[in-house]
């Protein structure tokens, strides 16, 4: 069935249909469609354009419209729902038109479905946050190395890198609030892009459709699709958080690192090699967060240098959509699944971090809080170090009596800085690794995690 026909002698080439339709993809804003047409059904009552009766019949006979068989000969799921309806009402569906063009629809639809969606991932990410705080719970004063350049920097607590991803998290949840903050804006009442010329209740329409209010401009309705650029920015920033997170985790669980253990049920072996035991879950999120980010440009490159308003190219914006949500859908229920099941193994942890010298600032602080220029107390350290090196000595090979014999500015108590934990216990300021500090931090991340829905 076609929407238009009078202006043309022919119907459209084979071709043009296989190359242009898209019920295959757009059917997935099948409910949107019925609810945003029964809604307009009865905005048309509420204008006289239909009597009370005739919208009710169209409401009913909307909620008898089955979803999209897969054969269905129809453009779009917008021409599937008026065809079956006309079926159903015959001349009266030829009147649900009225004002409305598809343009809107189009807008209309994959905001009500976009909504959904964005409460869906972020109710998935909130569930990946109370993992990450229940995995940090136990480990406030667990300490492994901390990386820059993946080189051992200093040490820090497990929970207190677990709570890192905690706070980046924290700030997606905050992004898809406000991407869907712009999502849910009531378009209809716009029209192809001129506005509407029937009497139409558009703030009606939005309380019914659950909208926080409705659009201002009718150009800008047919025109804009940074509502959806706003989702898929917030998804990629979300992924790269996810990546990262990934990408470390294959590090942590490697046998290079060795001080984390990813479980069975989340790992798959070789089909050659009997000793594997691959991260593939971890990769494929890492995987995954290259495709949305290829989603976001995809429809920002679609949108670039479209003249106002309307064009066919915008049909472009669903499969990009579409697949950037079901990434991040299902890349935030495996990351929980992973986060859930890992085990810390804290003995090689704080073995990777008290034998790679990353107690070498400790000790130049020490320094300082005994009055050498840090300057000096850097230069002095960084010497240890490199005698260190060169004698193969780790930092509890070391004692009081050996250092100051090293230079005569270490006072023999700092030989206690030699131990992570020491030097630790120091880094109190708010923000830092302090094992007291993390543990109050703790307890702020679970409050903040109760005050979002
Ligand atoms: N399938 C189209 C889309 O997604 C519906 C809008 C069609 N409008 C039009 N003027 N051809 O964009």
């Amino acid at each position: 069935m076609k929407l238009w026909g009078g202006r043309f002698e022919q119907g459209p080439s084979e071709v043009f249909q296989r190359f242009s339709w898209s019920l295959h993809f757009d059917r997935r804003l099948f409910e949107a469609d019925i609810l945003g047409s029964q809604a307009w059904a009865r905005a048309l009552a509420r204008a006289g354009i239909l009597t009370e009766a005739e919208a009710e019949q169209l409401c009913r006979a909307l909620t008898e419209v089955p979803p999209p068989p897969a054969d269905a000969p129809d453009e779009d799921i917008h021409t599937y729902v008026i065809r079956v309806l006309k079926e159903k009402t015959g001349a009266l569906a030829s009147k649900i038109h009225t004002g409305r063009s598809r343009n809107e629809q189009v807008s209309l639809d994959t905001r009500l479905w976009l909504r959904g969606t964005i409460d869906r991932c972020a109710a998935r990410l909130r569930g990946l946050m109370a993992a990450l705080i229940d995995a940090a719970a136990p480990h406030t004063a667990t300490v492994i190395p901390g990386y820059t350049h993946l080189r051992r920097a200093q040490p820090v607590t497990w929970a207190h890198y677990l709570l890192a991803y905690f706070e980046m998290f924290q700030r997606d949840h905050e992004r898809l609030r406000q991407a869907r903050a712009r999502v849910n804006v009531m378009p209809l009442g716009s029209g192809a892009l001129a506005g509407c010329g029937f009497a139409v209740d558009r703030e009606a329409l939005a309380r019914e459709l659950g909208f926080d209010g409705i659009t201002a401009n009718s150009m800008d309705v047919s025109a804009d699709r940074d509502w959806a650029l706003d989702f898929l920015s917030a998804a990629s920033l979300l992924m790269l958080h996810l990546s990262r997170l990934a990408e470390d985790w294959i590090l942590y669980s490697s046998e290079e690192f060795g001080w984390l253990e990813l479980a069975d049920g989340v790992t798959s072996g070789s089909s050659l090699m009997p000793q594997k035991k691959n991260p593939d879950s971890l990769e494929l999120i890492r995987g995954k967060c290259g495709r949305v980010f290829a989603c976001f440009t995809s429809l920002f490159m679609t949108m670039k240098g479209l003249p106002l308003t309307y064009n066919r190219d915008m049909q472009e914006d669903k499969e990009p959509l579409f697949d950037a949500a079901d990434q991040t859908e299902s890349a935030l229920e495996m990351a929980r699944a992973v986060v859930e099941t890992a085990q810390l193994r804290p003995e090689a942890a704080r073995r990777a971090a008290a034998e790679g010298w990353l107690v070498a600032t400790d000790l130049a602080e020490a320094l300082a809080r005994s009055g050498v220029p840090f300057h000096d107390a850097h230069q002095l350290v960084g010497r240890l170090v490199l005698e260190s090196v060169r004698t193969g000595r780790k930092p509890q090979d070391w004692t009081g009596a050996a250092l100051h014999d090293f230079d005569p500015r270490f006072a023999p108590g700092m030989a206690e800085l030699l131990h992570p934990e020491k030097g630790l216990a120091t880094r109190l300021a708010p923000g830092g690794a302090a094992p007291q500090t993390v543990a109050a931090a703790l307890a702020e991340a679970r409050r903040r995690l109760e005050s979002i829905s």
